[in-house]
């Protein structure tokens, strides 16, 4: 008789305010990054899993329903590499499932919540002590931003100052003014094709970009700022160093050997409507931008009917199809359902 249990999980995207950007040792940053957890783009993933004594870790992996042998052979690599620091896994045979809510290699972090999600549904297997501190440890280690989707609304991850936040694991930032309690991000989907170039390969060209130093001494300034500005309430503020942090992350893209770009001419035209209209209207929306083309319009919640009527006559016709995703800061990640059964 097989005994078979069975966790199911769901873990959000995230949108960094603070970008991560260049690694160091195994899966650290070469700077502080902050971000906003989201709400409705999420990965749902259900691990099957028995014990076992030999054979390989990855029974079993389906991407929305169907084989996906590069997303496999990513999970698998990453769950042989981990052995070391969740030995659990010499003994388990695991069959995974996972499913998204938005188009990945698009530009909104599928990766993150991919990883955020299993990585909390090991830590559940685990039964670990301290369940966000272990999952956001194991999910960094598939992605470096995934350790920022298992809590939110707001989390830091990397060592920073005073703050408790980590290079080994992320945390939620505390006493943030009560302005900056339901942010919303209206995802535009400019270009839904995939990413032109990893981003492992976008941080290894950190190791020796020109920049280098400088970019992470204006990451350091702009967490502090940052974390100023979202627990006293300054929303210019936290709206100039948001699309700074954006335009510097493609910069270093546009200024790395090799040079590469990922914006399109539609996230430049969205860019100058954005701007335009915050010269025009007392009402303010900042933009950022991921490793893609696509624009996170962020908001505050009292303007959202201005802000959304903005966005649905100026700049619905630059996106793909029309498509835009309105989502907002969320919880972070949580169990849907957990069983067992004898075969
Ligand atoms: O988590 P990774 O290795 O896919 O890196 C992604 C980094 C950015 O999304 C570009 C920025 C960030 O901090 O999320």
């Amino acid at each position: 008789m097989i005994h078979k249990k069975t966790i199911s999980v769901e873990a959000p995207a995230n949108i960094a305010f603070v970008k991560y950007w260049g690694k160091q040792g195994r899966q650290m940053p070469i700077n502080p990054s902050v971000s906003m957890t989201l709400k409705e783009c999420v990965t749902r993933c259900q691990i099957e899993y028995e014990d076992f004594k030999e054979g390989p870790i990855l029974e079993s992996y389906q991407f929305e329903g169907a084989e996906n042998e590069a997303f496999r052979n990513r999970i698998e690599k990453y769950l042989n590499d981990i052995i070391d620091i969740y030995p659990l896994l010499e003994n388990l045979k695991l069959s995974i499932k996972t499913e998204n809510t938005f188009p990945h290699s698009a530009g909104i972090a599928s990766s993150a919540s991919a990883f955020a999600a299993i990585g909390y549904a090991l830590a559940q297997i685990e039964k670990s002590e301290n369940i966000d501190k272990r999952a956001s440890e194991l999910a960094r280690l598939g992605s470096g931003s995934a350790s920022r989707s298992v809590t939110g609304p707001y989390m830091m991850w990397g060592d920073f100052e005073e703050e408790a936040s980590t290079d080994g694991y992320a945390i939620a930032i505390e006493d943030i003014h009560l302005d900056f309690h339901n942010l919303k991000d209206a995802v535009l989907l400019i270009d839904q094709n995939e990413k032109k170039i990893s981003s492992s390969a976008g941080h290894a060209m950190m190791d020796t970009h020109p920049f280098r130093e400088n970019r992470i001494k204006q990451a350091n300034q702009h967490t502090k700022k940052i974390l100023k500005a979202m627990r006293e309430g300054d929303w210019e503020l936290f709206g100039n160093i948001l699309e700074t942090e954006a335009l510097t992350l493609h910069a270093m893209m546009m200024t790395s050997s090799p040079s590469y770009l990922l914006l399109a001419p539609n996230t430049l035209a969205a860019i100058e409507k954005i701007r335009d209209y915050r010269k025009k209207t007392s009402i303010s929306a900042y933009f950022t931008i991921d490793a893609g083309p696509n624009i996170h319009l962020i908001y505050l919640q009292k303007d959202e009917e201005s802000v959304e009527s903005f966005i649905k006559q100026n700049l619905t016709d630059l996106c793909h199809d029309g498509r835009i995703i309105f989502d907002q800061c969320g919880a972070g990640a949580r169990v849907t359902a957990s069983g067992s059964s004898d075969e």
